[in-house]
């Protein structure tokens, strides 16, 4: 369907920081691509990033997310808050009759995730989570190339998100706080990555982690490492931290046929993708790959213009409530089984877990 013709969804964004102006930028360019969108107010408690950010973007602003709800109609917020706000300000969105896309960490807790979903399915509003680099031409092909089953059985995954955030990073009141965050850079960081491999491996069967505090004041880990099983009989290294001086995001995917890499920072496009054939497989491996889309780069604007298309058709916008539970529960995992140092599989995670309520547990254990 074209969107030219639905009638524009009136979008609004709760919290105008950092991450804010690239919601509100992509927004203002899939209006020009497509006119699906419109956005037409934000809300911050902070009177004087919100005053800059609605004179930037010329849309209403409003004291809080409660203000911005009576006063407007609209069909779609953007959460953009620190974490610890995420699920209050969705479920007043729900309860408004409005979807939410949340930025990531979606919650700090499972037990949050949980109640959001609950709200979505008594709502029939829906939350959708920001991870854009599922959305980039690279891990659409590298999807394509796996269901073609030109490259064979996906065997090992490498998820490397070697960060470097100084000391002062961790001045910001929010970070590194189990409370407000939800965790170091497993939650906060290498979430993207891992988000990515589970998008394209599917559900994880079992993860064995490190965490520790390698050379940060703060209260969570800086480093974590984790081997992840999953159902298809693939297995991966993780790797989380936010002190590694020459910083990369890298995913390596080996199937039977071929390895798939890609290295970046905050963002991938095509010429970051490398694909090296198994002697023979040549002209297969290729064919798959060059089959798949091109050209898109992996920022909010493409999840985005997914978000939009699929309400647009009433389905639900990716990336879905059971998407993002299943990455957060692999976040839970890796802390269960670091302060715990035993194996853990997604059933250990139930509400009987320590885990379930808070990130950390009983923990953390250094
Ligand atoms: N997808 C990505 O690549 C990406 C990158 C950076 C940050 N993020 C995520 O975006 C979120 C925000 O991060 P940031 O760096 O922009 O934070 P930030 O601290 O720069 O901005 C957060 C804003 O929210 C406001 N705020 C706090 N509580 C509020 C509430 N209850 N109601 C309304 N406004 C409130 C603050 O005043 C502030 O202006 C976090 O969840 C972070 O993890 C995602």
């Amino acid at each position: 369907m074209s969107l030219t013709s639905a009638k524009p969804l009136r979008t609004a964004i709760v919290g105008t920081g950092n991450i804010a102006r690239q919601h509100a930028e992509s927004l203002q360019r899939l209006t020009e691509e497509t006119g699906g969108v419109e956005l037409v107010a934000a809300a911050d408690t902070d009177p004087d990033r919100l005053a800059g950010f609605t004179s930037e973007f010329s849309i209403a602003g409003y004291a809080d997310t409660h203000a911005l709800l009576a006063a407007e109609h609209v069909d779609l917020v953007h959460i953009c808050t620190p974490p610890g706000a995420h699920t209050s300000v969705a479920l007043a969105v729900l309860e408004a009759g409005g979807h939410v896309v949340l930025e990531k960490p979606a919650t700090l807790t499972l037990a949050e995730f949980d109640r959001l979903a609950e709200a979505e399915g008594a709502t029939g509003r829906y939350v959708a989570t920001v991870s854009q680099h599922r959305f980039g031409s690279g891990v659409q092909r590298l999807r394509g190339l796996l269901e073609s089953g030109a490259a064979g059985r996906p065997l090992l995954a490498l998820c490397d998100t070697t960060w470097y955030r100084d000391q002062a990073y961790f001045d910001v009141e929010w970070r590194g706080r189990w409370d407000t965050e939800g965790g170091g850079p497993t939650m906060g960081h290498g979430i993207h990555q891992m988000d990515t491999v589970l998008s394209v491996l599917g559900p994880w069967t079992s993860v064995s982690a490190v965490a520790r505090r390698q050379a940060r004041v703060t209260d969570t880990e800086d480093v974590s490492l984790a081997h992840v099983a999953f159902e298809n009989g693939a297995v991966a290294s993780v790797v989380n931290s936010v002190v590694s001086p020459r910083e990369e995001s890298y995913l390596r995917f080996d199937f039977e046929y071929a390895t798939v890499e890609v290295r970046h920072l905050y963002g991938y496009t095509d010429t970051d993708w490398t694909v090296t054939a198994a002697p023979g497989y040549e002209e297969q491996v290729k064919a798959a790959w060059t089959a798949g889309p091109a050209d898109v780069r992996s920022e909010h604007l493409a999840q985005f213009r997914a978000i939009a298309a699929a309400l647009h058709e009433g389905e639900a916008p990716p990336v879905t409530t059971t998407d993002a539970r299943r990455t957060l529960q692999l976040v839970a995992g890796v802390y269960a089984s670091a302060f715990g140092r035993t194996p853990i599989a997604p059933a250990d995670l139930g509400p009987g877990s320590p885990h379930y309520a808070l990130m950390q547990g009983d923990g953390p254990v250094w």
